[in-house]
């Protein structure tokens, strides 16, 4: 939702535009398509370097998935990751739009990287906020820890990282689980769609049952690997309705999907 000021808003909560212009101006629509065609150069040109150093991460298998993002640099990893934080800046805001934003969330962001995705996050929640990222692979914690992290105030906002994979129970820094019914917004992007099969999406889809209160809100991504209908159908087995789907551009399997417990 957009508001006069061109502020989005939910709920009557003002909410930071991201970074980028405005996408509904025409210089905004120009800028996002020239940031999107420099990322999938860069994307590219990463991706055929990686390959000569025979490093894929288009993998389901964790122990593959972690070693490719850690053979990475943090400079190939924003290359490879480019076009995902191209989607993240335009569709995280939108899906977050429709969430109750009456009072502070508590979020964890699946598969997080270097941070992007929770950047976006933490941006577009209500002020007070706070979010633990979780990825497996330990560079790209060390990099995400790095950043700061600003709510839509412009103060900082709270937030952790943990390393594990993202199908195991969660934890907390201190080692504890998270806590049932205790989380507000269960977010991935650029993640489940790519390196989950439906197995891990199961684990995955009982644990954010656990934990998710009940006016939360669950986003993952759809991707390749694992296509939209595929992942509602997971998660309805898993006590969830799907809510919402955004879809990153037209006829594209990539996006994102908001569930809603049962
Ligand atoms: C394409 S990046 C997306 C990063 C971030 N979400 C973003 O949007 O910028 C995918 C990330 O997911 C992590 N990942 C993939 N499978 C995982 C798993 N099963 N458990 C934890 N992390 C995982 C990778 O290490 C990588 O950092």
């Amino acid at each position: 939702m957009q508001s006069n000021s061109g502020e989005a808003t939910t709920h009557g909560h003002p909410r930071a535009l991201p970074e980028a212009q405005s996408p509904q101006t025409a210089s905004g629509k120009m800028q996002g398509v020239l940031q999107f065609l420099d990322a999938a150069l860069h994307n590219w040109r990463a991706i055929r370097l990686l390959r000569e150093r025979q490093v894929s991460h288009r993998s389901t298998d964790l122990a593959s998935v972690e070693r490719a993002y850690s053979s990475m640099s943090a400079r190939e990893f924003r290359a490879v990751n480019g076009l995902q934080a191209w989607a993240n800046r335009r569709a995280i805001p939108r899906i977050l739009a429709h969430v109750p934003s009456l009072r502070p969330w508590t979020c964890v962001d699946l598969g997080c990287g270097s941070g992007d995705s929770t950047r976006v996050l933490l941006r577009h929640a209500p002020p007070g906020s706070s979010c633990i990222g979780y990825d497996v692979c330990g560079d790209r914690i060390a990099e995400a820890r790095a950043h700061d992290y600003l709510g839509p105030n412009g103060r900082p906002a709270r937030v952790r990282f943990v390393r594990q994979a993202i199908d195991e129970p969660l934890r907390n820094v201190e080692g504890f689980r998270v806590p049932e019914h205790s989380v507000d917004v269960v977010h991935s992007s650029g993640v489940v769609g790519h390196h989950l099969r439906v197995e891990e999406l199961r684990r995955l889809g009982d644990e954010a049952r656990r934990i998710i209160r009940p006016s939360g809100t669950v986003v993952l991504d759809a991707g390749p690997r694992l296509r939209i209908a595929t992942l509602v159908e997971t998660m309805r087995r898993c006590g969830f309705r799907r809510e919402r789907v955004l879809r990153y551009c037209w006829g594209n399997p990539r996006g994102l999907v908001a569930f809603r417990p049962i």
